[in-house]
């Protein structure tokens, strides 16, 4: 941005000429302009490890009917009510088994455990821990080739992440199998119990059903959506919240009030989350600061010009998180952790936007919030934290991540 332009530069990514979009102004440009100036894209090599190659040719139909079920039915205010007591009765069970007392915990892997339980268990309906690590395992390792360099030659990240995800889209596809026999045996739509079922249900704009390979298709990339990110930003949560005492004290007395509100062992409801407001602030906040997504890609659809610069057809783009995050015009002194700034009217439009913004922004929004809110009522109301190695470094890959896992050590309360 100081080399060429504040507003939009070009440079060279993942073998792409790709426009680099800066600021509320570009971002609100691109958010506008979906599927007018600029359409979906995402890099080929992510594309081979994560999809049945075959169906991409049906990928509009396929990507307007899950964008519809996932509105309708998995992101509804209704659905996500009945989240809540599922994401706390998962937390407690791996609270009981990974977070002990007085024990140092690696943040980041447990993380990332209950997020992938959580959803095989919401949107896949399946709990049977044998099945999940059918799944968590392949899916694991072809999260780690996804942005490696691509060269598919034995031995390579590449290589092996192409063959978890074929792994993966195998065991997919027998569970897809199962729900198209209920489909098909005759059970109506009341009974299709998760998202499997309610895909295999829709048809397209041709009336007919969608394919199998595109359901699996869709579910691996809701898988992949929700994994890093949520884990990250759970990890950055308890990061920020292990060292600032004082911001700590403040969500502790907030969640103990919602704790003490509830009979023995009763398990969190929505109104309680609705309640979790200065929580939320220092979510935001760690989403600020380091948000999970560092903003996403498109390709332009046609010739167009922003702030003096011609974008040809088929160039990618790429809009930024940090452009307006780590802005001082937005965000004064943006580097102080300061959760009182989502007070009042909060950040100005288009500045704060880690789900992104437009019609593509991120439908899990809500599903991240409750997953968010709920982990850190189980953890602020059994421990205070401590950092076991302060500087720890962070690295960048897709999403930022401590080097170690963050591993705090866990002091019960008295
Ligand atoms: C803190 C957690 C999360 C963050 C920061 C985040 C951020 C984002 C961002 C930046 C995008 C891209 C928007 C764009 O293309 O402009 C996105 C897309 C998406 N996210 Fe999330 N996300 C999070 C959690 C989740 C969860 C939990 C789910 C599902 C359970 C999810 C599902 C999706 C899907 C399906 C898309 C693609 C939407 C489309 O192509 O139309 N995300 N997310």
């Amino acid at each position: 941005m100081l080399k060429h332009s504040p507003e939009i530069f070009q440079t060279s990514l993942l073998g792409e000429k790709m426009a680099t979009f800066c600021g509320a102004k570009g971002n609100k440009f691109l958010f506008s302009n979906e599927n007018k100036l600029v359409t979906s894209w995402l890099p080929q090599s992510l594309m081979k490890v994560l999809t049945f190659a075959e169906t991409t040719k049906s990928h509009t139909d396929g990507h307007s009917a899950f964008t519809r079920i996932l509105h309708r039915d998995v992101f509804s205010p209704e659905t996500l009510k009945k989240y809540v007591p599922v994401m706390h009765a998962l937390a407690r069970e791996h609270m009981a088994r990974d977070w002990k007392p007085n024990s140092v915990v690696k943040v980041l892997p447990a993380s990332k455990k209950y997020t992938f339980e959580l959803a095989s268990r919401i949107f896949l309906g399946e709990a049977d821990a044998e099945r999940v690590r059918k799944l968590s395992e392949p899916f694991a390792v072809a999260m780690k080739g996804l942005f490696s360099v691509p060269v598919d030659l034995p031995g390579t990240a590449y290589r092996r992440a192409i063959r978890a995800g074929e792994a993966l889209r195998e065991e997919l596809m027998r569970m897809v199998g199962e729900r198209k026999k209920e489909r098909d045996e005759g059970k109506g739509e009341g009974e299709a119990r998760d998202i499997l079922s309610k895909m295999l249900m829709e048809r397209n704009g041709d009336g007919e059903f969608l394919s199998e390979k595109e359901i699996c298709n869709r579910v691996v990339g809701l898988l992949v959506a929700s994994y890093d990110t949520t884990s990250y930003a759970v990890t950055s949560v308890m990061d920020h919240l292990a060292q600032f005492p004082h911001i700590y004290n403040e969500v502790f007395k907030e969640q103990m009030s919602i704790a003490e509100s509830k009979g023995p062992g009763e398990l969190l409801m929505w109104d309680d989350i609705e309640k979790m407001k200065y929580s939320w602030n220092v979510v935001r906040e760690s989403l600020r600061v380091t948000p999970p997504a560092a903003g996403a890609f498109r390709e332009a659809a046609t010739e167009f010009t922003y702030a003096g610069f011609t974008i040809p057809k088929g160039w990618k783009t790429f809009w930024t998180v940090y452009s307006t995050h780590k802005n001082p015009d937005f965000f004064p002194e943006p580097e102080r952790f300061d959760p009182s700034r989502f007070e009042g009217s909060g950040p100005a439009p288009y500045t704060f936007v880690p789900f992104g913004g437009g019609p593509k922004m991120c439908p899990g929004k809500e599903y991240a919030r409750l997953e968010l809110l709920v982990m850190i009522h189980n953890v602020v109301t059994r421990f205070k934290l401590e950092k076991t190695i302060p500087d720890e470094k962070i690295v960048y890959y897709a999403t930022p991540t401590p080097v170690h896992g963050l591993p705090l050590r866990l002091h019960p309360h008295q």
